[in-house]
């Protein structure tokens, strides 16, 4: 099992670059299966999550040749099954958009259900209405979700909770369904207007993306497109987190500022200076961090996917901090964690009030899920002496180099893969 052995105490200092957002290609990609024509994708982050996802749709047929680490040309002309069963899709969440793609394409698909982390109950409920909308049967059977439908046909959709997922799934059965379909109650994340605009350059006809209703005309068939992925807007918080807690100065290259106003004004809260211009952004943290309150929101408010790195940092902010996670109820797993390593946060309700200390000691502590991980690995940044992270797993579903990257910034961070490497890392044994 592989871990992160990790020696805090550096500030980190430099430039990042970040991926593209892995969010986004995960809708994307699925999208691609909509056309028979040739999909060229570009700044694809090379994460296991989307990995996974390509294994998936390869396994119905679908030819994805790597052009480069960041490109892959997509060929969905030759897809022989609409039954997505394999063990690995079971792993991720975003399996659920095969069934919004295919279903769109082929009015039929029967899909696994979705895994992913662990952050509280995940039900599908408005996606299942969206497909019943538009005329498609829908049940859940041996671990299946299966849809199908002899004809699809617009419809007014709105939606009873804010969900990214149900958003991106019903626009993609729509795109292809005959006439008109609005989504009201709609999701504005920027990985709901990238995979509109990936839509829409295969022939779509998708208006509002971004807004709170959506409109959609369905078209006969979607063509071919290359298209390039917007960045991740929470891989970038994340570097701007670890900029933060480190009391470093980071230049966050290849960003769009808009995506990231929600935690740079955070940031500045907190006592950091932001510099922005049109695709990077600077955060220095000369000063001891300041508390601040926060409730996590669907976007333009605060991101869950941020919610634990911004709690780690006020872990050793100066005063007290109260953080509301309105998103996921099950997202403060990881405070035990922080525990260990000396944070003094109480968790009460859907809240934690977190009471910052002077400095987190070096602990062996556990990822319990992806963004949670990324998190422990900042804290294990600031904190004084050694501390190793296992199950790294969850947290290269959806970090690309991680710790290379935290390494090139400075940090003294070695991944080890078994009981030598882990050695030879705190020895420094090449
Ligand atoms: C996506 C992201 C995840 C992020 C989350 C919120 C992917 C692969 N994952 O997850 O990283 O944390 O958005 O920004 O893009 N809900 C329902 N019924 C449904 C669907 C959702 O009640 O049918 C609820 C959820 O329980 C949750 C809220 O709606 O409370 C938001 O969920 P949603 O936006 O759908 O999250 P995901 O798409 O699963």
């Amino acid at each position: 099992m592989e871990q992160y052995i990790i020696c805090g105490g550096n500030a980190l200092v430099g430039e990042v670059e970040i991926c593209g957002a892995k969010n986004a290609a995960l809708g994307i990609l699925a999208a691609s299966l909509m056309t028979d024509e040739t999909v060229v994708i570009e700044n694809l982050p090379d994460v296991s999550d989307t990995n996974v996802l390509i294994q998936a749709m390869e396994s119905i047929g679908t030819v994805v040749d790597r052009v480069d680490r960041h490109t892959v040309r997509i060929q969905a002309g030759a897809i022989h099954s609409c039954n997505v069963d394999s063990s690995y899709i079971k792993k991720i969440r975003a399996s659920y958009y095969m069934l919004g793609a295919l279903l769109g394409k082929y009015r039929s698909a029967s899909v696994a259900l979705p895994g992913g982390c662990n952050i509280g109950s995940r039900p599908i409920d408005q996606h299942m209405k969206g497909f019943k909308a538009l005329g498609a049967n829908v049940k859940i059977s041996h671990g299946q979700i299966i849809t199908e439908a002899n004809r699809l046909v617009g419809s007014h959709i709105y939606l009873d909770v804010v969900t990214v997922g149900a958003t991106i799934n019903i626009m993609l059965a729509a795109t292809l369904a005959e006439g008109k379909t609005t989504i009201e109650n709609a999701a504005k994340e920027p990985h709901v207007v990238d995979v509109a605009n990936f839509l829409n350059s295969m022939g779509a006809n998708i208006k509002g993306a971004g807004t709170d209703i959506i409109r959609i005309k369905g078209v006969e068939k979607l063509h071919g497109t290359t298209y390039s992925i917007i960045p991740d807007q929470i891989e970038a918080g994340t570097f701007m987190f670890a900029a933060a807690i480190t009391r470093g100065d980071i230049m966050i290259r290849n960003v769009i500022p808009k995506h990231l106003e929600s935690i740079s004004s955070k940031l500045l809260e907190m006592g950091c200076e932001i510099e922005e211009f049109d695709d990077q952004l600077r955060v220095v943290a000369a000063k001891k961090l300041q508390k601040t309150h926060v409730k996590t929101l669907p976007y333009p408010g605060f991101p869950t996917d941020l919610q634990p790195q911004i709690v780690t940092s006020l872990s050793i902010a100066e005063g007290t901090s109260v953080v509301t996670e309105s998103i996921f109820e099950n997202r403060f797993r990881y405070v035990d964690e922080l525990t260990k390593m000396g944070a003094q946060i109480k968790v009460e309700g859907n809240s934690a009030i977190i009471e910052g200390v002077h400095r987190l000691t070096g602990a062996a502590i556990q990822a319990p899920d992806l963004r949670a991980g990324a998190a422990l690995v900042l804290a294990a940044l600031t904190a004084e002496g050694e501390s190793t992270i296992d199950d790294i797993v969850y947290i290269e579903r959806g970090y690309e180099d991680f710790h290379l990257k935290l390494k090139a910034l400075g940090a003294s961070i070695e991944k080890a893969g078994n009981e030598k490497d882990a050695l030879r890392a705190r020895f420094k044994v090449s």
